[in-house]
C-alpha cells in the first residue's frame, strides 16, 4: 500500500542513531552520544519566562506567523545584510525543516547537493519530485563546491530552474563557507536561486559569519531558526526570509502552510519574539567559547596520520576521515566503532559522500552545557581542566576514539 517513491526512505539517521544510543544505554553500556547533535544549552531563562506567560495563549495565529515576531525577525535578520527586510519577507515555521520540505514541494527543476550535505535535504528533494544533482567536494577546498563545479552543472541545461542548498557553517563538517562572491556570481548569470541554511550561523567561532544573501539578496532564501543558537530544537520554531523578487515562491509557501501545519504554537511564537528583540550576545558569546575549545579540543586530539579532521570553524561537529582498509562502507565502520568503544558517529555516506569512504560525523556535544556556561566567566580562556571537568564524556570519548583507530 505504500507509493514507489517512499518505498525507500528510512526514518532520519541522526534520530536513529539517538534511539540506538539510549537502547544501548538502556542495557547498562556506556554510550559515548557523539551521533546526535543537539545544543547542550538550556534555551535563555527571559525566553523561557515569557513562554510560561504566554502559556494561555490558545488561539490559532496567522499562518504567515505572528506580525510582531515576523517584525522583529526582519530587522534582525537585516543586519550586516545587503537588503532592507521586511515584516512581508517572513515566514514563521515549525522548524526550518518544515519550510524546506514545502520548498521542494513547490518547486520545480533541479536540486543541486553539495556532498556533504545535511541528511534531510536529499530524502525531502525526493519526496518533491525533483532531480538532485550531488556535487563531491574535497578537504582541501573546505568541503564546499566551487563556482565553476555548479556552473558546468548548469550548462548540462541551462534552460532548467536550479535550487542550490548551501549550508554553512556546515552540518556535518563544521566548515564555514570561503567562495560566496564566486557562487553568486554563477546566481546572477542563471536560472539559479539558493536555500543558505544559516541554522547555525551565530554559532561561527570567528564571529564573522557572512551570508551569502549579502551578495545576491534577490536571489536567496535564508533559512534559520532557534534550534541551534537558542538550544530550543524541541520547540519546533524556525524562519524563512525571502525577498520581495521570490515573492511567488512566498506565496506558494504559504498556502501550503495553511493546509498543513496552519500556524506554528501560538506561545512558542510569542516567547520567540523575545528571543530575536532582547540582546542575547553574551549567552551566544559564551556559547561560541564553549564549543570552539570542545571543538578544537576533539580536532587536536583526534587527528594523527590515521586521521584526517579539518578544524571546526562553527557549529557543533566535525568530520574524521578514519585512513584503514578493513571495511567495505563507512557504516559498517561505524557499526564496529560503536561495538568496540561505545562511540556513536554517523557514517559519510548519510551526507551524500560514496559509502567506501571512510569519513565520518563527530557532534562535540555530550556534555552539560548549562553546568559548563554558568562555571566560566565572559570571555574566560578554556582550559584541558576546565574540558576535563565540565565535558568528561568527551574526552573520555576521543580517547576511545584514538585507541581505536590507532589499533584498526
Ligand atoms: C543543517 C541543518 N539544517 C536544518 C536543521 C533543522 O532545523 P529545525 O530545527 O529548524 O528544523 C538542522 C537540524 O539538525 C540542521 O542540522
Amino acid at each position: 500500500m505504500l507509493k514507489n517513491l517512499v518505498k525507500n526512505l528510512r526514518p532520519s539517521s541522526t534520530l536513529l542513531i539517538n534511539e540506538t544510543s539510549k537502547k544501548l544505554e538502556d542495557q547498562g553500556k556506556k554510550i559515548f552520544k557523539f551521533g546526535f547533535g543537539q545544543s547542550p544549552f538550556k534555551v535563555p531563562y527571559d525566553v523561557i519566562e515569557e513562554l510560561k506567560n504566554n502559556a494561555y495563549q490558545n488561539k490559532y495565529l496567522p499562518m504567515q506567523g505572528l506580525e510582531k515576531l515576523r517584525e522583529v525577525v526582519a530587522k534582525y535578520s537585516s543586519k550586516e545584510k545587503n537588503y532592507h527586510y521586511k515584516s512581508h519577507n517572513v515566514i514563521i515555521g515549525p522548524g526550518s525543516k518544515e519550510l524546506m520540505f514545502l520548498l521542494h514541494v513547490i518547486f520545480d527543476g533541479e536540486i543541486i547537493l553539495p556532498a556533504p550535505s545535511w541528511v534531510s535535504y536529499a530524502p525531502q528533494a525526493i519526496l518533491g519530485r525533483n532531480k538532485i544533482k550531488i556535487l563531491q567536494t574535497e578537504r582541501e577546498k573546505n568541503w564546499f563546491p566551487s563556482g565553476e563545479q555548479i556552473e558546468k552543472v548548469i550548462l548540462q541545461d541551462k534552460h532548467k530552474n536550479y535550487l542550490l542548498f548551501l549550508n554553512s557553517p556546515n552540518n556535518p563538517s563544521g566548515q564555514v563557507c570561503d567562495k560566496l562572491e564566486e557562487i553568486s556570481e554563477i546566481t546572477k548569470k542563471y536560472n539559479l536561486i539558493i536555500l543558505s541554511d544559516e541554522i547555525y550561523s551565530e554559532l561561527t567561532f570567528s564571529k564573522n559569519f557572512k551570508s551569502i544573501s549579502s551578495y545576491c539578496p534577490e536571489k536567496t532564501i535564508i533559512s534559520t531558526g532557534l534550534s541551534k543558537w537558542c538550544g530550543a530544537g524541541g520547540w519546533r520554531l524556525g524562519y524563512f526570509v525571502i525577498p520581495d523578487e521570490l515573492n511567488d515562491i512566498k506565496n506558494m509557501i504559504n498556502v501550503l502552510a495553511s493546509e498543513t501545519f496552519s500556524a506554528v504554537s501560538a506561545p512558542i511564537q510569542y516567547a520567540a519574539i523575545k528571543a530575536y528583540e532582547n540582546d542575547h550576545s553574551n549567552y551566544i558569546e559564551k556559547s561560541i567559547n564553549i564549543l570552539s575549545a570542545v571543538g578544537k579540543y576533539v580536532f587536536s586530539n583526534l587527528k594523527s596520520n590515521k586521521v584526517l579532521i579539518n578544524e571546526p570553524q562553527g557549529g557543533f561537529y566535525l568530520m574524521p576521515e578514519f585512513l584503514n582498509n578493513k571495511f567495505k562502507t563507512s557504516s559498517e565502520m561505524c557499526d564496529n566503532i560503536l561495538k568496540n568503544t561505545g562511540v556513536a558517529l554517523l557514517p559519510g555516506s548519510d551526507f551524500g559522500f560514496k559509502t567506501d569512504k571512510m569519513l565520518t560525523r563527530l557532534s562535540f556535544t555530550d556534555f552539560d552545557g548549562q553546568l559548563f556556561m554558568d562555571a566560566i566567566e565572559d570571555n574566560q580562556i578554556i582550559k584541558y581542566e576546565d574540558i576535563k571537568k565540565y565535558a568528561p564524556k568527551i574526552v573520555e570519548g576521543v580517547d576511545k576514539l584514538k585507541k581505536w583507530s590507532e589499533s584498526s
